[in-house]
C-alpha cells in the first residue's frame, strides 16, 4: 500500500507540494481546498501529469475532510500569506482562526497522522496544531528552519562559487526577524564561512537569508514564495516516509533543548518514521546560545497574545 499524503491547501504551496511528491512518486495525494473545485481542477492536471512524470501515484481533490482523516501525513498550507511590508507575525491573528478550524478537522483523523505546518507566523501555528489536536509533540512539525537554511547556502554560493555538495550551514530559531543562522557550522569546502571572508561579510550573507522571503513577496505583490517552501516540505516528507533519519532544522517542540521550553522553534531535528526521532543538541557559541533564547521569547510573545483564543 502506496502512503497516502492529504494537502490541506490548494493554492501556490500546496499545488506545488503535490507537484514534487509526485514527481519522486512518496505517495497517493489528496490535495483539499475549501474552493473545492480548485482543488478537484489542479488534482486533475496533476494527474494527467503523472505518467510524463514517470510516476504511478494517483492525485485526488476536493473539500471532503474524510479523505484526509485515512492520510497517514498531512501537510497544512491553508491560510493567509503575507503581502509586501508585512512581518509574518502580522498574520497572527486571522491564520490562528484558519488553523484552529483546520486542527479541529484533523482530530477526526482515524490514522496517527504526521502533521507538518506551512503557515505563518511558523512556529505559532506549529504550536497551534498541536495544542488543538493533542497529537503527539514528535507528530506535529513546522517547516522552515530547512527553507532558511537552504536560502542561506544559495546566497553563499552566489558568493563563494562552491560546489553544493560542499556547503553545510544550520539556521535555527523562529522562522521570523529572530531567526538564527550558526556560523559556528557554516561550511564551504570545510572552512568556516567566517574565516575566509569577513565576518561582516558573512553576516550580510545571513542577513540576505533571513529576509530571502520578504524580497520574495515584495516582487510577487499578492503572495509568497511557493516553490523553495514546497521543495522544503518534501525533504521533511521524504526523509519522513522513507525514514532516512536525516538532521533537518525544523519547528519542534522543546523540551528543555538548549535551555528552551514549551514553545514550538527551530532546531536541528532528526525525522525519521516516527516523525522527530531526536532532537540533536550542537555545540554553538555562546552568543548564538543568546540569540536562540531571544528568539524563543520572541515566539513565547505572539503566543501568549493568542492563548486565551484556544
Ligand atoms: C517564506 O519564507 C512562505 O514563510 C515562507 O517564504
Amino acid at each position: 500500500m502506496k502512503p497516502k499524503i492529504g494537502i490541506v491547501g490548494a493554492g501556490n504551496v500546496g499545488a506545488s507540494v503535490a507537484h514534487i511528491s509526485l514527481m519522486r512518486n512518496l505517495g497517493d495525494i489528496y490535495l483539499l481546498d475549501l474552493y473545492a473545485d480548485l482543488a478537484k481542477g489542479k488534482a486533475i492536471d496533476l494527474n494527467q501529469s503523472k505518467f510524463l512524470l514517470g510516476s504511478d501515484c494517483a492525485v485526488e481533490g476536493g473539500g471532503d475532510y474524510a479523505k484526509i482523516a485515512g492520510c497517514d501525513y498531512v501537510v497544512v498550507t491553508a491560510g493567509l500569506a503575507r503581502k509586501p511590508g508585512m512581518s509574518r507575525d502580522d498574520l497572527l491573528f486571522a491564520n490562528f482562526d484558519i488553523i484552529k478550524g483546520v486542527a479541529n478537522e484533523l482530530k477526526k483523523s482515524k490514522k496517527n497522522p504526521i502533521v507538518i505546518v506551512v503557515s505563518n507566523p511558523l512556529d505559532v501555528m506549529a504550536y497551534t496544531m498541536q495544542k488543538v489536536t493533542g497529537f503527539p509533540k514528535e507528530r506535529v512539525i513546522g517547516m522552515a528552519g530547512v527553507l532558511d537554511t537552504y536560502r542561506f547556502l544559495h546566497f553563499i554560493q552566489g558568493a563563494t562559487g562552491a560546489a553544493a555538495d560542499n556547503m553545510q550551514s544550520m539556521i535555527l530559531g523562529s522562522h521570523g526577524d529572530t531567526m538564527v543562522p550558526l556560523l559556528s557550522h557554516t561550511f564551504v569546502n570545510g572552512e568556516a564561512l567566517d574565516a575566509i571572508m569577513p565576518a561582516a561579510d558573512a553576516a550580510a550573507l545571513a542577513d540576505k537569508a533571513a529576509n530571502g522571503g520578504a524580497e520574495i513577496v515584495a516582487l510577487l505583490k499578492t503572495g509568497s514564495a511557493y516553490y523553495a517552501p514546497a521543495a522544503s516540505v518534501v525533504k521533511m516528507l521524504e526523509s519522513i516516509i522513507q525514514d532516512k533519519k536525516t538532521v533537518i532544522p525544523c519547528s519542534v517542540s522543546a523540551d528543555g533543548n538548549y535551555g528552551i521550553n514549551g514553545i514550538y522553534v527551530g532546531l536541528p531535528a532528526v525525522l525519521g518514521k516516527n516523525g522527530v526521532e531526536k532532537i540533536a543538541q550542537l555545540k554553538i557559541s555562546a552568543a548564538e546560545t543568546e540569540k536562540l533564547k531571544k528568539s524563543a521569547s520572541a515566539i513565547k510573545e505572539q503566543i501568549d497574545k493568542i492563548e486565551s483564543r484556544f
